[in-house]
């Protein structure tokens, strides 16, 4: 078992961050996910700080991921923005996984919105959609609440029937109107990953009823919405899952169609942040 994530990092991490920043208050933050990071060049940035910097945090080992944890502006209002994350197949724990949701709870956040780039499973989601997580599978094997209780955390048995907050849904689908950026609606299924997953995985995620497939955010689900942050959730289709097509997977093509998707990822950004928070 991955032992649960360390809260003397945490607050080591938390106390580094409040020491450059002594006055930051956000109710919003973003974790952009591969291919997600160049949203921030519609926001004005005020500061930024290296996630290699932060305690116990470290470098993304995985291209597409900047590494940076950015204090922004959106039409007027303070979010905080990390560009990247640290994934659980980089074999570093869940510590630096928890940090993110850590740095919310002490910078006042109250609407998280996590990002992602995930392989297509739904027949009628195409590479370039965008979908709006209404809900997830863990497929990874572990979760990061296993160990001691750790009343951070919420209960010791954390209620999961609405991970992906109704009212953060209903705000990303208010954002998705104004700003004229469709969004599909599905259940996202993570993996531990590194590996793609082969076809036969990919039907066995479809009969369990998943419409995407990835390797991150359920984790950060779990621990924010657990410790009561209001959790949305997107994803970048960047492929077809394994075996619908008959080619192989890269990472190219999931930073190539990324890339093409920024316009309208940019634009339901910029709507999602302007939304009233609280
Ligand atoms: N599978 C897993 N993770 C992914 C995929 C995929 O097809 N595309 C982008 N991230």
């Amino acid at each position: 078992m991955t032992p649960p994530p360390d809260l003397s990092t945490l607050e080591a991490a938390a106390a580094f961050v409040r020491q450059r920043w002594p006055e930051v208050s956000a109710p919003r933050a973003v974790i952009c996910g591969s291919g997600w990071s160049s949203v921030l060049e519609d926001l004005e940035v005020t500061d930024r700080i290296s996630f290699a910097d932060i305690p116990g945090f470290g470098a993304p080992g995985v291209v597409g991921h900047t590494g940076a944890l950015c204090l922004a502006k959106a039409e007027d209002h303070p979010v905080l923005v990390f560009q990247g994350r640290r994934h659980f197949y980089e074999g570093v724990g869940w510590t630096p996984i928890a940090i993110p949701i850590y740095l919310c709870l002490k910078f006042g956040v109250s609407d998280l919105l996590l990002t992602n780039s995930a392989g297509a499973i739904h027949p009628d989601f195409s590479p370039g959609d965008l979908m709006l997580i209404t809900d997830h599978i863990n497929w990874m094997g572990e979760n990061p609440l296993v160990g001691p209780h750790q009343p951070l955390w919420g209960p010791r048995f954390p209620d999961q029937s609405n991970v992906y907050h109704p009212k953060a849904r209903e705000q990303l689908k208010q954002a998705s109107r104004q700003s004229q950026v469709a969004l599909r609606e599905g259940v996202y299924l993570a993996t531990r990953g590194p590996v793609y997953e082969t076809p036969a995985e990919v039907r066995a995620c479809r009969s369990a009823g998943a419409d995407a497939v990835g390797m991150s955010t359920v984790p950060e689900a779990m621990l924010a919405s657990a410790a009561g942050l209001r959790v949305g959730g997107l994803s970048c289709m960047t492929n077809f899952a394994a075996g619908i097509l008959d080619q192989p997977l890269t990472h190219d093509e999931v930073t190539t169609t990324a890339n093409k998707a920024m316009p309208r990822m940019k634009a339901l950004l910029r709507a999602w942040c302007a939304l009233p928070t609280g």
